[in-house]
């Protein structure tokens, strides 16, 4: 039986990668399209969901990781550094620990979730945490790597970038062609612009016939791309997206209008709905800042901007178990405690409302 290779040696001669260069790979990619009844009910249109939180860590990153970790390691690198709201750092981390060099990590402080932050340290990488935001992480990262031998990478770095369009020709390898809409959450805006890429090329090579729109979502506390200014303190409950400065600006504004889509925002309540509505209708767990995209996929089918029966694409980019303790609270914030039985199934029943049926 074939087992999937990795997005490297799977998609090879369309990536910016010499054919003798071994991947530094952990299976990332080949990730589910999943259709989507519940969400084309409520949309009125058919939505597929691309689940990147079965990859390897969890998200997305490994798309990107994979291409930048082998391409340090080709290069003689040493040691690899980059900043994080916390996914980049997991992958980063295993990706380094895989090719055998070392990890460093800038976080902001108290902004990561444990789960993420345990990735890291479990593998080994050296984690700092800053007195800032993920935009000062990333500045910090950035002058360390002019100034030492680290090699850096975050999206600004363009093989992460590469490795991630690699989730379009996925999309597209299923459907059979783009789909009308392709719709994603927006942090710093490295994956709208991978995707946006992506497209481009199977379309330019002839394996699709169109390009969809392209729409994105930022959290309102921290959607600088909305607004048109860098978000100084930037706030959501969604930490993945909490930046306030995207290194890809320009890049996802070029996505944005090129295809006719659009970027805009959603609060954290329409997040943790939506966050909601793939839990319990679709049965796919993710983590908030992955529901930014449903939410906004929603948040236009109510305001009636989803065109009837159009083949939509959604991406969620991070596994739930990234962040479960959202969905251990009720909407008003009060934990969610399990009902505690003795062994007998009297008691059970009784608790389970099964008596008396
Ligand atoms: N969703 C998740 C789960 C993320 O972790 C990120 C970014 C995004 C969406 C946004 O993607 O930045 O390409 O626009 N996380 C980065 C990190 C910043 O450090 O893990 P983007």
């Amino acid at each position: 039986r074939h087992q999937w290779q990795g997005v490297i040696d799977e998609y090879r001669s369309l990536l910016d990668i010499a054919a003798d260069i071994p991947a530094v790979t952990l299976g990332e990619g080949g990730t589910p399209l999943i259709r989507a009844e519940k969400l084309s009910e409520l949309t009125g249109a058919q939505v597929w969901v691309k689940y990147e939180g079965l990859n390897p860590t969890g998200s997305f990153k490994d798309r990107g990781m994979t291409m930048a970790i082998t391409k340090a390691k080709a290069h003689g690198a040493k040691a690899v550094i980059c900043a994080s709201t916390g996914n980049t750092s997991a992958s980063a981390a295993a990706f380094a620990t895989k090719a055998d060099l070392t990890c460093a990590v800038l976080v902001p402080a108290g902004k990561i979730s444990p789960g993420k932050m345990s990735q890291a340290v479990a593998h080994g990488a050296t984690l700092l945490e800053v007195d800032g935001n993920f935009d000062d992480c990333l500045t910090l990262c950035r002058k360390l790597s002019e100034s030492y031998p680290v090699h850096l990478v975050n999206s600004v770095n363009p093989d992460r970038i590469e490795g991630q369009k690699t989730a379009s020709f996925e999309v597209v390898d299923v459907l059979g062609d783009a789909p009308d809409i392709h719709v994603l959450p927006v942090g710093n805006a490295g994956n709208i612009t991978a995707y946006w890429k992506g497209y481009n090329q199977y379309q330019g090579i002839g394996v699709s016939t169109k390009l969809p729109q392209m729409w994105g979502f930022q959290a309102a506390g921290a959607a600088p791309l909305v607004l048109g200014h860098p978000v100084t303190e930037p706030d959501t409950i969604a930490t993945a997206i909490r930046i306030g400065n995207p290194a890809s600006w320009d890049r996802a504004i070029e996505a944005r209008d090129a295809s006719g889509g659009l970027i805009d925002s959603v609060t954290d309540e329409q997040i943790l709905a939506a966050h909601k509505v793939l839990s319990r209708q679709e049965g796919i767990f993710v983590e908030p800042g992955s529901a930014a995209s449903v939410a906004g996929l929603l948040k236009m089918a109510e305001a009636g901007r989803v065109p009837a029966g159009a083949v939509i694409a959604v991406t969620v980019t991070g596994h739930g178990l990234k962040d479960p303790s959202w969905a251990l609270h009720t909407e008003d914030g009060s934990a969610i405690e399990p009902v505690r039985v003795p062994v007998d199934a009297v008691s059970a029943a009784r608790a389970l409302g099964l008596e008396g049926q």
